[in-house]
This record gives C-alpha cells, sequence and structure tokens, in this order.
C-alpha cells in the first residue's frame, strides 16, 4: 500500500514495573517467504502464524496478481495455491509492495527468471530505497530492469525468456539480495551460485530445502558457498511461522530499562543469523535467561525471562556481528541510552539504507532527549545516562520507518519526561499488535 496514511502521533510515558508474557506475533521474513514460496510450489501450501502486518499483506496480493490463490482461512492462517516454479502469469496492473524492501526485492527476483514484464511502485521510504542491489545479479541472469534514477521505485523488471544460471559473489551482507538471487536461480537451467562472505538471515535456505529444492551450503575460506540446483519442482509445505525476535526485542528492551520488571516473552528465535542483540545484551549485564530451548517452526527458539538491569554498561559491538542484528539496531541505541559508559556501533553503514536512514534518524531523536550521540558514515556511538536518567521531553521524527516508532516509544517508558514520535501508523507494517501488547504489560502508551 504506498498511500501511507494519515500521520498518527503517539506518546509513551515513564511507567511502573512491566510485568506478564509478551506473545509477538509471526517472524515477518518467514511470512514473506512462507507466501513467497508457496506461490512457486505445485499444490497447497498450509501458513500458520503468519504476520499479518501491512508488509506481508501486500506481498499476498502481489502473489495472487502473478496468479497464485492466497486465501485467508483463520487468524493467521493461510493457504497459498501455487502455480510452481516458472508459472507466474504476468500482472495486469503495477504492484505496489508499500514499504517492504523485503517484498519488493524477492519478489523481483522470483519474476526475473520468467519471461514476464511487471513494474514495482511502493510508499515514499521504499521509493528511496537503493534497488540496484538486486537489479545487478538479476541482469546476469538476463532480466532488465527500467527504474528512477539511483535504481529506485517505481521500476519495471523484463524478466529473462532465457535465462542463465550466475554465479554471484554478495557486495554487501543483504539477506534480501540473497534471497532474490536464490529466487531468480530457481527457474534457471544449472546451478546458480551465491557467495556471501559474512553470513545473514538463512530463513531462504531452509525454506527451499524444505520445500524440496537441491541446495547446499559450503563453508569455505571466500565464505558460504551457497548453490541451487534450478527448474526443481517445489512441494507445497506445511509452515509453522515462528515468533518474529526483530519483534521480541521491543518489550525485552523495555523491560530492561523500566524499573521493576519482570516479563517472559517465549518463542524467541536462537538462530545464529538472528540473535546478535540477544548476545549484545547479555554482554552488557542484561538480565535474560534462556528456559526450555526447543525447535519451533524449524527454528531454534527459547523462552526468554527479561528483568529490569539497572546496571547495563556500555559495550562495544563486534562489526561482525551486524548482520544478526541489523534490524534491532535502533533499540539497542534506546538500552545503550540507560547503559553507564558509551556504547559503540562500528559498521552499520546499511542502516542508512534501511525503511529510513537510521542512524539519523536515532540521533537526532536521542539527542533531542538529551543523549550525547556521536557518529560518522558507518558508526553511531551512544553515551549512556545510566538507568532512569534519559531525560526525554521530545517529540521524535519516525520518516515511516516502524521500528525508529517503536524504538522511541520504548525509550519513553523509562525517560524522565514523555517522548513522543511524530507518526506511529508505520508499526503497522511490522508489529500490528504493538499498542496492545505494551499497554497490556503496564506500559503507558498513548495517542495523539
Ligand atoms: C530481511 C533482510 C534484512 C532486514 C530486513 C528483512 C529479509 O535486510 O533488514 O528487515 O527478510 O531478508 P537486508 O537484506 O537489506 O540486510
Amino acid at each position: 500500500m504506498s498511500g501511507h496514511g494519515e500521520a498518527q502521533p503517539m506518546k509513551s510515558r515513564k511507567s511502573g514495573p512491566l510485568r506478564g508474557v509478551a506473545e509477538v506475533p509471526g517472524d515477518k521474513s518467514i511470512s514473506h517467504r512462507s507466501l513467497i514460496f508457496g506461490a512457486m510450489a505445485v499444490g497447497e501450501t498450509r501458513i500458520t502464524g503468519l504476520l499479518e502486518g501491512q508488509d506481508v499483506l501486500d506481498t499476498a496480493k502481489a502473489m495472487r496478481a502473478f496468479g497464485a490463490v492466497v486465501t485467508r482461512v483463520g487468524e493467521g492462517a493461510w493457504t497459498v495455491n501455487g502455480v510452481g516454479v516458472g508459472g507466474f502469469r504476468e500482472p495486469a496492473d503495477v504492484l505496489d509492495v508499500g514499504n517492504s524492501g523485503t517484498g519488493a526485492r524477492l519478489i523481483m527476483g522470483t519474476m526475473a527468471t520468467t519471461p514476464i514484464t511487471a513494474t514495482f511502485t511502493g510508499d515514499a521510504s521504499l521509493r528511496k530505497r537503493p534497488m540496484g542491489r538486486v537489479t545487478d545479479p538479476l541482469s546476469l541472469f538476463g532480466a532488465r530492469a527500467y527504474g528512477r534514477q539511483g535504481g529506485r521505485l517505481p521500476m519495471t523488471i523484463v524478466g529473462a525468456a532465457n535465462p542463465v544460471p550466475v554465479r554471484y559473489a554478495l557486495p554487501v551482507a543483504s539477506a534480501q539480495v540473497k534471497s532474490a538471487v536464490l529466487l531468480a536461480g530457481l527457474n534457471a537451467p544449472g546451478e546458480t551460485v551465491v557467495i556471501e562472505r559474512e553470513p545473514t538471515r538463512d530463513h531462504s535456505e531452509r525454506m527451499l530445502v524444505g520445500f524440496g529444492a537441491q541446495l547446499s551450503v559450503e563453508k569455505t575460506g571466500e565464505g558460504h558457498v551457497i548453490t541451487l540446483t534450478g527448474q526443481p519442482e517445489l512441494r507445497p509445505q506445511a509452515v509453522a511461522v515462528p515468533r518474529d525476535p526483530s519483534s521480541a526485542a521491543f518489550p525485552v528492551c523495555a523491560a530492561l530499562i523500566v524499573e521493576g520488571s519482570d516479563i517472559l516473552v517465549p518463542g524467541v528465535s536462537q538462530n545464529l543469523t538472528r540473535n546478535g542483540l540477544y548476545l549484545t545484551l547479555v554482554e552488557m549485564g542484561a538480565e535474560i535467561e534462556f528456559l526450555q530451548p526447543r525447535e519451533e517452526g524449524g527454528e531454534p527458539v527459547a523462552d526468554l525471562r527479561v528483568r529490569f538491569s539497572g546496571a547495563m554498561q556500555g559495550i562495544e559491538v563486534p562489526p561482525e556481528r551486524a548482520p544478526s542484528m541489523i534490524d534491532e539496531y535502533p533499540v539497542l541505541s534506546v538500552v545503550a541510552a540507560f547503559a553507564s559508559g558509551k556504547t559503540v556501533m562500528r559498521g552499520v553503514k546499511e542502516l542508512r539504507v534501511k525503511e529510513s536512514d537510521r542512524i539519523d534518524a536515532m540521533a537526532r531523536g536521542l539527542e533531542a532527549c538529551g543523549v550525547r550521540i556521536e557518529e560518522d558514515e558507518d558508526t553511531l556511538i551512544v553515551h549512556g545516562c545510566g538507568a532512569g536518567g534519559v531525560p526525554g521531553g521530545a517529540t521524535c521524527a519516525t520518516h515511516i520507518d516502524h521500528r525508529i516508532a517503536m524504538s522511541f516509544l520504548v525509550c519513553g517508558l523509562a525517560a524522565k519526561a514523555p517522548v513522543g514520535v511524530d507518526d506511529g501508523s508505520p508499526i503497522q507494517t511490522s508489529f500490528p499488535v504493538f499498542e496492545r501488547l505494551m499497554r497490556g504489560l503496564g506500559a503507558e502508551i498513548e495517542r495523539g
């Protein structure tokens, strides 16, 4: 939905202890992929726990435009009757993927090796984001892309009529680019190879194997070498989407900074390509217990018991950890503001091309809340004020970015004075029950 509606100002204030169980919704990355892979399988894929956020709903709509039958059968329960690899039909209209970089990039990959043409657009945030990082490798398959300057949406992709397989070393650590190349490789004959120097989230690889593709991952001196054999027949699956560790980050971080809090967050992924925030918080002195480790929906998960942690210390976050916590730096920078000493986040320039320039958005908002910040192109440094020490009292700009909005609302729960956001409506894209869930724990969050 590119019509990013009316701005919804929101505000949070210093709250009493957060208590209770925070059941966060389904993983956004796995939800997109379950719809897309389901659309490329022949037969009926059944999905439970699907995230019904706007980003994922926009991907469902796009899959219908390509000919898949996508049906909501209950809360979080969906079926997808797929058209098979190479079976996409040409959409009759422009595809509007709203706010979602994952939707745009994965779907471009999926159609790039089928001889059809599709035009993509999105909201004002997505129309600023670089698509060259996917259209460059897709052109190696034989696809052509016509977009705005700087490789921006709206953009038309003309799929390759005679695709060739590709060997591609990722120039940026990006699961979206990796996945776009693998999805394109599905309809190319022979072996498509993607090489990633730094491991990024591996949901596409795991799920493709589940759907019956022939895919292997080899660890070499160059990094992970992922080899996919093209033109398989994908088998429909029952997909149980696990909870989203990136959404769990918000109640977890809120409980760490709100005095007296003690909450349980069940089923948080411990997948090594997603758990960087949790490792970092523990290193800072966060009181988090990892209970009942088990598998859910093919992912290693644990229940997190999280208590207020008044003695957290800033640390230097290892830059090589960035891909496993890339979406969590905004809320980590809030926790860092309530820790003692400085937290140094290096190697984070990818944050500048997310739903907003997240280094800039967090730096400006935290400064307005009275926190000392240093930054450069690739670095964010937060000078902590200690537990309860953040002055707050500002209204922060969210730049159509859900995670910026939720991060500042978390900040306001422990700051001395309330913290507002100019627009909380983007929260709908990834965590539609955020407000209700947080209020249920005792968080004082209000609209207006
Ligand atoms: C995602 C990959 C990451 C992440 C995004 C979801 C995915 O983006 O920030 O929220 O589902 O593949 P990049 O691939 O751009 O790092």
